[in-house]
C-alpha cells in the first residue's frame, strides 16, 4: 500500500515499500530518474540537489541518468564486465580486505574503516586510487547534502564546503562518474554492513559460527530510498500516479520483504547496480578472513 503526502504548492510525494509495487513501478516509462523541479517548492529542492551531480563538461552521475541514457547504458555495461573478475579483484584489494577483517575481529585498524572502505571502492577502479580523511569527509558532505535538511544544505553551499567536495570527488575519480558515485554515495551502504560485521562479531561466537554467506545475509544493507518523477499523470496497474510526483521507492525496507539477495541491487532490472556480485563476494572474503584471525588468537 503506497502512502501519500500531498499539500498544495509545496509537495506531491508518494512512498512505496512493497517489493513487486517497486519493481513495477521502475520498469514503467511513466517515472524517470531526472528531476523537472515542476510540481512544488520540495520538488524545486529536490531537482536542485540533484542537479550538482555532473562533470564539469556537463556528463551527469549515473544514478541520476534516465533509463535511455546511451552513455549510462555503456558505463553500467562496461563496469558490470570490469567487477565480474571476482578473484582478481579480490587479490588486487587483499591490503583492504586484511584490514578491515582485522577491524572487523579487534575494533582496530591503523586507519578509520570509513576511509579503508573508500579506498577499497575507489580501487575497484584505480589500482593506484588513495583515500584520505579528506576524501571521506567529502563523500560525507556528499550524502548529507543529499539526505539532509534544507539549513544543512543551504550552508555547505554558502560556506563552499559542497563544490570542494564535488572537485575532490571528481578529481580523484578522474573525471570517472561512475567512480565518483561509488566512492561518494554507494559507500555509505558498505561502511554500515562493515559496522554491522563489526557488532555481530562482538556478540556470543558468532565470529566462528556463522559462514560468510550468512554473515553476509545479516549485514548487507540497501540504500534507503531512491528517488523518480512521475512527469505526466497515469496509472501503473491499479497504481494511480499524478503528475510530477515525487515517487519514492523504500529500497531497504522492500529489501526485507523480498527473498532475492539481488534486490537491493535492482540486480534484474536496468538500472542494476554493476556491483550486485562484487559487494557481497567483498563482504564475505572480509568475513572469512576476520574467521581465520580470531582462529588464530584462540
Ligand atoms: C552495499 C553496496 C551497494 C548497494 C546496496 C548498491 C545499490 C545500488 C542501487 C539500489 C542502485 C540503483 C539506484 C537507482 O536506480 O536509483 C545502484 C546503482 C549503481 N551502483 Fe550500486 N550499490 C552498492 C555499491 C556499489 C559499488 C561498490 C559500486 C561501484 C563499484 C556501485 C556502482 C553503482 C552504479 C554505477 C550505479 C548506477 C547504475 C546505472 O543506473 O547505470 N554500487 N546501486
Amino acid at each position: 500500500m503506497a502512502i501519500r503526502i500531498t499539500i498544495p504548492g509545496i509537495l506531491r510525494l508518494i512512498f512505496f515499500k512493497k517489493p513487486n509495487e517497486i519493481l513495477a513501478i521502475n520498469d514503467s516509462s511513466m517515472v524517470q530518474r531526472s528531476l523537472s523541479g515542476r510540481g512544488g517548492l520540495f520538488q524545486r529542492s529536490m531537482a536542485e540537489k540533484f542537479a550538482i551531480f555532473r562533470t564539469p563538461d556537463g556528463e551527469i552521475w549515473p544514478a541520476f541518468c534516465n533509463r535511455f541514457d546511451p552513455l549510462r547504458a555503456k558505463h553500467q555495461r562496461e563496469l558490470e564486465a570490469a567487477l565480474a573478475d571476482i578473484s582478481g579483484l579480490l587479490a588486487r584489494l587483499a591490503p583492504e580486505i586484511a584490514a578491515l577483517a582485522t577491524y572487523i575481529c579487534s575494533g582496530r585498524a591503523d586507519r578509520p574503516q570509513e576511509v579503508i572502505i573508500q579506498q577499497m571502492v575507489g580501487r575497484l577502479f584505480f589500482s593506484d586510487y588513495a583515500a584520505s580523511e579528506e576524501s571521506y569527509d567529502a563523500a560525507n558532505t556528499l550524502q548529507t547534502w543529499l539526505t539532509g535538511g534544507p539549513v544543512k544544505a543551504y550552508l555547505l553551499k554558502l560556506n563552499g564546503a559542497l563544490q570542494r567536495a564535488l572537485d575532490q570527488i571528481i578529481g580523484l575519480a578522474r573525471g570517472n562518474t561512475s567512480c565518483a558515485h561509488a566512492t561518494a554515495l554507494a559507500m555509505h551502504n558498505m561502511v554500515k554492513s562493515i559496522e554491522l560485521m563489526r557488532e555481530l562479531a562482538r556478540k556470543d561466537n558468532n565470529l566462528k559460527e556463522l559462514s560468510p554467506r550468512q554473515a553476509v545475509t545479516r549485514t548487507l544493507r540497501a540504500p534507503e530510498r531512491v528517488v523518480r518523477e512521475a512527469r505526466d499523470g497515469g496509472s501503473v496497474g491499479n497504481i494511480r500516479l499524478h503528475a510530477r510526483s515525487l515517487v519514492i521507492f523504500c529500497v531497504e525496507a522492500a529489501r526485507l520483504q523480498s527473498l532475492d539477495i539481488g534486490f537491493g541491487f535492482f540486480a534484474s532490472e536496468w538500472n542494476r547496480c554493476p556491483a550486485h556480485a562484487i559487494v557481497p563476494a567483498l563482504l564475505a572474503e572480509i568475513w572469512q578472513q576476520a574467521k581465520t584471525i580470531s582462529a588464530r588468537h584462540v
